[in-house]
Order: C-alpha cells, then sequence, then structure tokens
C-alpha cells in the first residue's frame, strides 16, 4: 500500500515539512497496539475516537490489536478553520454504544490544551464505564492547561501546528500518509 506522502506540501497558501514520516508512525503504532492487546487481556474494551482528527490514527491502531474490541465514535469541533483553537469546545455526535460497565479507551490525534479531552472525560464519567484510558497519537506538553492523564502516547511534540494522518488545516491536509510541521525555511524565502 503506498500513500501519499510528499517531502513538502502547500496547504491554504503555506509550506508544510515531514516532521513524523509514515515508517516512524507505523512502528509506534504497532507498539501502542501490542501494548494495549497486553494491558487489556481477558478484556473486551470499546475504543471511541474522538472525530474528525483520529479517524486515520485509530483505523490503524485497531488494525494492531488482536484481542476481541469494538469501535465507536465522538464527534468534537473546537478549532473552526485557524491554526489557533477558539477554546470552544462542542459535541456534534455522542457514542451510540451503552458504554456502561465497559472498558473505554478513548483515542485522540493530538492533545493540545487539553480543553477538549477534559470535556470528553466528563462525559464519559458521568455514564459510568469500569474504566476509562486514553490513547493520543501526539502531545504537546508545553501547551497543556488541563489536567489529563494520557497512558499511551505515540510522539510528544513541540508546540507547532501539525497537519496531516487525520488532522487538518481548515479541513485540508488529512489525507497525507504523515506528520507535517509548517516549514519556517520556506516562510524567509517569501
Ligand atoms: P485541545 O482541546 O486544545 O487539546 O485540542 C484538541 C484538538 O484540536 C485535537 O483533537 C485536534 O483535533 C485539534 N488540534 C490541536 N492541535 C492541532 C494541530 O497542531 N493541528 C491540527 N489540529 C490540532
Ligand atoms: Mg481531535
Amino acid at each position: 500500500m503506498s500513500y501519499y506522502t510528499p517531502e513538502k506540501v502547500q496547504c491554504n497558501g503555506e509550506t508544510f515539512k515531514v516532521l513524523l514520516s509514515k515508517e516512524q508512525l507505523a512502528k509506534r503504532i504497532e507498539e501502542i497496539g501490542r501494548q494495549i492487546d497486553e494491558d487489556y487481556a481477558g478484556k473486551r474494551p470499546i475504543l471511541i475516537g474522538v472525530l474528525n482528527g483520529a479517524f486515520i490514527f485509530l483505523a490503524d491502531l485497531m488494525r494492531h490489536i488482536s484481542i476481541p474490541c469494538e469501535v465507536d465514535f465522538y464527534k468534537l469541533s473546537s478549532y473552526g478553520d485557524e491554526k489557533v483553537s477558539s477554546g470552544k469546545v462542542q459535541q456534534r455526535k455522542d457514542v451510540d454504544a451503552d458504554i456502561t460497565g465497559r472498558h473505554v479507551i478513548i483515542v485522540e490525534d493530538i492533545i493540545d490544551s487539553g480543553l477538549s479531552a477534559n470535556y470528553i472525560m466528563n462525559i464519559v464519567d458521568n455514564k459510568k464505564p469500569a474504566s476509562v484510558e486514553w490513547v493520543a497519537l501526539l502531545k504537546k506538553p508545553e501547551a497543556l492547561k488541563y489536567h489529563v492523564d494520557i497512558k499511551y502516547v505515540g510522539f510528544e511534540i513541540p508546540t507547532l501546528f501539525v497537519l496531516g494522518y487525520g488532522l487538518d488545516y481548515a479541513q485540508e491536509g488529512r489525507n497525507l500518509g504523515q506528520i507535517y510541521v509548517l516549514d519556517d525555511e520556506a516562510k524567509k524565502k517569501d
């Protein structure tokens, strides 16, 4: 299978370069899958993806999990079309499954300020699951404003705007097969 993985890419008029390659992503996601297999042996967890950003990561992660597991989705929106969060979270879709008494694993693309995660955590806790853990492909530790305990983190990255592999910039770039970051060199030449 060959993904769309250019060295550099234009998105909404700005140039982005590779931050995390498809090989780095694949290796780490496989490791997380194996860890979940071990940690949840004998259980039947339900993975809850946070749409839209997490859909690609979730699809790849789930294919590295070999214990019985289910999937469901939350849909949130907080970013609008900007590179900086609007600071407002809205729920667009609740989970369909009854998660009371279930082992829930919430799957996020990226934890930035932690606002979205904090919001979901409250909703999920109210439904009385047996356990809740979080997995995030990316985390920006220096941007964190709300406390969230993420058990499985793919990569810690600097506080920079990234796109690709499900993450968008004004809805573009989700189809990229790797994680990209703004290319400052390209900016200087303008
Ligand atoms: P938080 O609520 O500030 O933690 O932001 C979480 C959500 O904002 C993530 O689930 C992403 O969908 C989006 N987001 C945060 N940082 C980025 C980024 O660098 N690029 C694209 N989307 C981002
Ligand atoms: Mg998200």
